[in-house]
């Protein structure tokens, strides 16, 4: 039997709202099938069913040719179907063995037998090169580990179907290369693995078959040998998507932020900064290129009031800061586009209205006596035009936020921080997991904004976006600024290098 998976014809209602619409889709042994779609499309829906979090409203599953009732979690991993999750679900306060061991399926009354469990992943962590520390707390390890960790527990539970939603959206380019090689191993061995990525490059390195949906319908699948970038962004978005190229500034305005000589944690090659002396301008983006992970988060945090230097100082707009808090840098006219939106950025269980007008609930426009009384009309009506402007997918403003697709939260406070009007808009990931149209809004929005005179700080680990966007490049290394660049030209590989260090 070479087919191991078969969706038909499987729709799912929320309300009104089809989020999937009669979907056929089947997963040969031994492929990595990919799931390509805007956000909002209804990728991750299609998988909760699978996976029995969500039931569909109509439509049926077979496994191996068995039609298949999966109406939970621990269900399908009977089935042998395994999935990590677009947000991870380890349990923190958790150790990476004990994470893995969760829900075991060979474990009878009280008694486990942990060494036998422990020798059982390390053999299955080293026969696929997962590397992981076993008695680590979750807290304590890097997004890729944390990932690696996932996979491995989900084999651990006898996965022959993996299903990976947007697996590569945090990893570093060399942890993206060690997901692809386990990958490789899985399939060779005839396991199955569903994909699914907004990154055309990795798409099109790593799928055998690629199924594209749009506003939950399949378009087509095919064969990734048979097409390109081209032609799936046209089958995804509906049309084409013409080659961007923004023009770069050089005349640059009063200087909005700067750091002088800041350190934190210095001696930390991750976490701190060493000696950074640098400033952010009004109508200039200055992009941040490095691997995640040498400073940058550091850097997002002190530059907008969470982190207060260790040594030097911090400047907005020519005056020296003494009060380090998020509330004075927002005052002080900074916006903040967080790295980790579910942590920092959005509260899950408000409203997308709420969450829209969360920094202004005291502002004149939305509340009488300095948000006494809120004006929820106006609120409603100005979330309204927020949804339009930034093309939010969702049925109503009311609608939780955390019910809403993993872009189009990220629209959410994309909304919200760069309408707030900002002298300074520090943007850590701005479209990270966004779909390729969505991605090209944020970069056209940031350019607009730029062009009305903000000063923007833009972090990124997708170096395509640093040279894309940016009128000048900063280059992290452990903490520190190891070159400059500016000009319509910058040397690529000379900066690619110094991102490593040399
Ligand atoms: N529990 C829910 N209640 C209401 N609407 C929902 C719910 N879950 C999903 N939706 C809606 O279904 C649609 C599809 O969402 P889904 O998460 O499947 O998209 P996706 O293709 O995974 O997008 P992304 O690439 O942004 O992750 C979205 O418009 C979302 O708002
Ligand atoms: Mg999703």
């Amino acid at each position: 039997m070479d087919e191991l998976l078969r969706m038909e014809h499987i729709s799912k209602r929320f309300g009104d709202f089809y989020a999937n619409k009669k979907i056929d889709l089947t997963v040969k042994h031994g492929e990595v099938h990919t799931l390509l779609g805007e956000n909002g499309a209804g990728k991750s829906t299609l998988m909760n069913i699978l996976i029995g979090l969500y039931q569909p409203t109509e439509g049926k599953i077979f496994v191996n040719g068995k039609e298949e009732h999966i109406d939970s979690p621990a269900h399908a991993v009977k089935l042998g179907i395994g999935m990590v999750h677009q947000h991870f679900m380890l349990v923190e306060a958790m150790t990476v063995f004990e994470n893995i061991i969760l829900g075991d399926r060979n474990v009878s009354g009280l008694f486990i037998d942990r060494d036998a469990r422990r020798r059982e992943i390390e053999e299955l962590s080293e026969k696929y090169g997962l590397d992981v520390e076993l008695d680590k707390l979750i807290t304590e390890i890097s997004v890729g580990a944390q990932q690696r960790v996932e996979i491995l527990k989900a084999l651990y539970h006898g996965a022959e179907l993996l299903v990976l939603d947007e697996p590569s959206a945090a990893l570093t380019d060399i942890e993206v290369e060690g997901l692809f090689a386990i990958m490789r191993k899985l399939v060779s061995e005839g396991k199955s693995i569903i994909f699914i990525s907004h990154k055309m490059r990795e798409v099109l390195h790593i799928s055998d078959r690629i199924t594209v949906l749009r506003l939950g319908e399949v378009i087509g699948t095919v064969n990734c040998a048979e097409t390109d970038g081209k032609a799936l962004a046209s089958m995804m978005i509906g049309r084409e998507l013409s080659a961007s190229q923004y023009e770069k500034m050089e005349a640059k305005g009063e200087c909005v932020a700067e750091l002088k000589n800041v350190d934190y944690n210095k001696n930390s090659k991750h976490n701190g900064l060493n000696g950074v002396s640098m400033k952010v301008h009004r109508g200039e983006i200055v992009g941040i290129a490095g691997v995640d992970g040498n400073g940058q988060t550091q850097l997002a945090q002190l530059i907008t009031g969470v982190l207060a230097p260790q040594s030097g100082s911090v400047e907005l707009k020519g005056k020296s800061v003494s009060v380090y808090d998020p509330s004075s840098f927002i005052k002080n006219g900074v916006s903040h586009v967080p790295e980790d939106r579910n942590l920092q950025g959005l509260v899950g269980d408000m409203s997308i209205t709420d969450n829209l007008v969360l920094k202004a609930t005291t502002a004149e426009k939305f509340s009488r006596g300095k948000g006494l009384l809120l004006k929820k009309r106006d609120m409603a009506r100005y979330a309204g035009e927020m949804v339009g402007r930034y093309d939010i997918r969702c049925t109503s403003v009311e609608q939780t936020v955390r019910s809403l697709s993993g872009g189009n939260q990220q629209k959410v406070i994309l909304a919200r921080e760069m309408e707030s009007e900002p002298d300074l808009l520090v943007a850590a990931h701005p479209t990270r997991g966004l779909d390729i149209g969505a991605t090209r809004f944020v970069h056209d929005k940031m350019i607009e904004a730029r062009d009305k005179g903000v000063g923007i700080l833009l972090i990124s680990a997708d170096f395509d976006e640093i040279l894309e966007v940016s009128d000048r490049i900063l280059v992290f290394f452990e903490g520190r600024i190891m070159g400059e660049y500016s000009g319509k030209n910058p040397p690529v590989e000379e900066i690619s290098l110094a991102m490593t260090g040399k």
